[in-house]
């Protein structure tokens, strides 16, 4: 194989990325960006490969989660506060019921570039470029906002460095203290039915903590006053991630998010995103759909990880509530077949997106669930670990997801729609997930 080197994907067939009408401005945009600090550092890339090592031998479990897209416009306090909260309240139900640690993974501080069906979109007989999320072009329908703008890259850097100084502080310094357990609860998720189970919880932690506390235990100085939190997001526009890589005691990092992903659409053992994040240290998922075929999975598991580490790989499977049944087993037994060490998760989003009734995108609560439901049984069956789920959601009050105790309904849609992409599970919604899989943990 030819020798890896940050550029070295611009060799290979780059699916998915925008063609930028001005190289020039691309280059000075992305040479700037490669002089700018890395957003994570190796020590904590290192530290969650050690996290998922664990997770993926059983003794742990993953919990991803984040808006599909992330836009600029959402780079406030608030919205980032309510879906750190809602993480973190899942991360309560879940690490209660398993009784193990639940490594806490956002789709958070970079998930703003998407892949697209169709490089055009037609409105009215009006051709443009389509939208290719906020690190590319905007979404508004003119021609200007749809030209892809490098200097975009920047501003996401920004944006994302942002977003993590918020997060980091939130998480180390009282936002994440358990001791705050019952605070959590958003306003409108405490008015309802998941609001009270999510209080019996939270009491139980309270007695435990007061309990320790009289024995003399320091809360204050221990690890429960706050959580580690990492970063992830689709390793999609390669301009930006190879500007953002970096190399410490001899080894190669993405240096824009702790985790990165490689999507169903871009995932081609000879194309150009295999090839950036073959080379880099980071825990790397691959999301795994219906059309995944076994030895191309194979191929991937051997480019992306050829010494076989622990804590490398994470094999998203994303199959639809349809189809688990029929595609995930047989992968699931190859990759054991073959010894290959990885962390299986779940998304059980996008394999089971529809349109409604009333023109929404949008996903069953019970095709979600149902998905997630099988997900844990044939890693049951087949006796591997059922490692981690992977969410789309927001600590929003949203109505783009139908059904849960909420009982969201088609005409509910239009109600609060907001997503700039995929539909996303609300507070209420998730954290209901996070109860009916707790028991499965
Ligand atoms: N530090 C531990 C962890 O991150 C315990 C903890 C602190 C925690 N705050 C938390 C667990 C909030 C879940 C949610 O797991
Ligand atoms: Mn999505």
């Amino acid at each position: 194989m030819s020798l890896w080197h940050a550029q070295s994907w611009r060799e290979k067939t780059a699916l998915q990325q925008p063609t930028y009408p001005d190289q020039n401005k691309l280059e000075a945009i992305e040479a700037k960006l490669s002089n700018l600090p890395p957003l994570v550092i190796a020590n904590e890339i290192e530290q969650l490969r050690n996290r998922f090592a664990d997770v993926a031998q059983g003794n742990g479990f993953l919990l991803q989660g984040g808006d599909c897209a992330e836009s600029f416009a959402g780079c406030r306090a608030g919205q980032i506060e309510s879906t750190f909260k809602v993480l973190l309240q899942m991360a309560v139900v879940l690490t209660h019921a398993a009784s193990k640690p639940v490594v806490k993974v956002g789709r958070i501080a970079g998930q703003y570039a998407k892949p697209r069906s169709s490089d055009i979109e037609t409105q009215n007989g009006i051709a443009l470029p389509s939208y290719r999320g906020d690190i590319i072009n905007s979404f508004e329908f003119t021609e200007q906002a749809r030209t892809p703008d490098p200097e975009r890259m920047l501003e996401a850097y920004y944006l994302a460095t942002s977003t993590l100084n918020f997060v980091r502080a939130q998480a180390s310094h009282g936002g994440a203290d358990l001791s705050q357990v019952s605070s959590w609860n958003l306003d409108f998720v405490a008015n309802s039915s998941l609001g009270e189970q999510y209080d019996h919880i939270a009491n139980k932690v309270q007695d435990t903590l007061s309990f320790m506390h009289a024995c003399g235990v320091d809360l204050k100085q221990s690890s429960l006053s706050s959580a580690e939190l990492y970063t992830s997001h689709e390793a999609l526009l390669l301009n930006y991630e190879s500007a953002l890589a970096f190399d410490y005691r001899d080894q190669h990092y993405a240096g824009s998010g702790h985790m990165l992903w490689i999507g169903d659409r871009t995932r081609q053992p000879d194309g150009a995103h295999v090839e950036f994040l073959r080379g880099v240290r980071n825990p790397i998922g691959v999301k795994v759909g219906p059309t995944t075929k076994i030895d191309d999975l194979l191929q991937l598991c051997e480019l992306l990880n050829p010494n076989n580490e622990p804590g490398r790989l994470n094999l998203i499977a994303r199959m639809g509530n349809q189809k688990i049944g029929e595609f995930l087993p047989p992968l699931v037994h190859a990759i054991s077949r073959e010894g290959q060490n990885v962390l299986w998760s779940s998304d059980p989003m996008h394999g089971n997106t529809l349109k409604s009734d009333s023109g929404y995108k949008t996903r069953r609560f019970n095709d979600i669930l149902g998905e997630l439901n099988q997900f844990f049984d044939i890693h049951k069956s087949e006796g591997t670990v059922a490692g981690g789920v992977h969410f789309e959601m927001t600590g929003q009050n949203v109505t783009e997801c139908t059904g849960g105790a909420v009982q969201i309904t088609d005409q509910d849609l239009a109600d609060r729609y907001h997503t700039q992409c995929d539909p996303r599970l609300n507070a209420d919604q998730v954290l209901e997930m996070a109860f009916l899989i707790a028991d499965s943990l």
